[in-house]
């Protein structure tokens, strides 16, 4: 499964990338707008330079169907690497199944994107979308399973072995990722915000310092007995603090 990052904030996507996790970073203009990115096509490049060949997803920003083919292709041509979302339906309810389509014939790779239901994932990957992304809290907003809408998908895609890959987003709560992952999502788009929660653990961080402590206590000890202390460590004594 893959990690990107739903976020338009460049150190926060170079320090994910230095951990060696991140596969790729999603934005949509509410992102690039919160994130201080007000021109699209500077902010995506920069962007887009930092991940190499890993994808960029983009939103385009229109309601009007051609208008989002001409956006797309513009976008397409930025870098290499970017992904142009298109919403399932406009506004209106039309279906942007049409622009998915023609993107994907002139090799554009397409994130349909708002998509909250089953259906509408099923029809996205019909039109040929590379990617189909299911917005987990939204879904959860109208009171449906997001769980039952991804693992859904996730098997009819791999019945009738349909290449189109799940990303999940609008991630909620760090318990939304682990429901994605293992709801069959092929990647998790998530906020730096959820990362950072994701790795940390009060326990995790006692367990660590206990370990740190005793290894210090048995230098001390060496010191004590006058023995080479070689392979000890010698970082200060971490404060100790059982977690509530
Ligand atoms: C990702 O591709 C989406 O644009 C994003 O996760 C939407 O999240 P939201 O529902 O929190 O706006």
């Amino acid at each position: 499964m893959e990690i990107f990052a739903d976020t338009a904030d460049a150190a926060e996507i170079q320090t994910w990338l230095d951990f060696g996790v991140l596969d790729g970073v999603t934005t949509n203009p509410s992102i690039m707008l919160a994130g201080g990115e007000y021109q699209l096509r500077e902010g995506a490049k920069k962007i887009a330079r930092l991940l190499g060949d890993r994808p960029l997803s983009v939103e385009v920003v229109t309601d009007d169907r051609a208008e989002m083919c001409d956006q797309a292709l513009e976008m397409a041509g930025w870098a290499p690497n970017i992904v142009v979302k298109i919403p399932i339906i406009t506004t209106q309810g039309e279906p942007c199944l049409g622009v998915i389509s023609k993107l994907t014939n002139e090799g554009v790779r397409v994130n349909a994107t708002a998509c909250l239901s089953f259906n509408q994932a099923m029809l996205a990957a019909k039109a040929g979308a590379t990617y189909i992304s299911l917005f987990a809290g939204r879904i959860s907003d109208e009171g449906a399973s997001a769980y039952d809408v991804i693992s859904n998908t996730s098997a009819w895609l791999k019945t009738w072995n349909v290449p189109a890959k799940i990303i999940v987003g609008s991630i909620r709560e760090t318990v939304n990722v682990q429901d994605a992952a293992l709801a069959g999502a092929h990647v998790v788009t998530v906020p730096p915000k959820f990362l950072w929660q994701m790795i940390d653990h009060k326990y995790s961080r006692f367990t660590v310092g206990q370990f740190l402590a005793d290894g210090l206590s048995a230098a001390e000890r060496i010191d004590a007995l006058g023995l080479s202390t070689s392979g000890n460590g010698r970082a200060k004594k971490a404060p100790l603090a059982r977690p509530k």
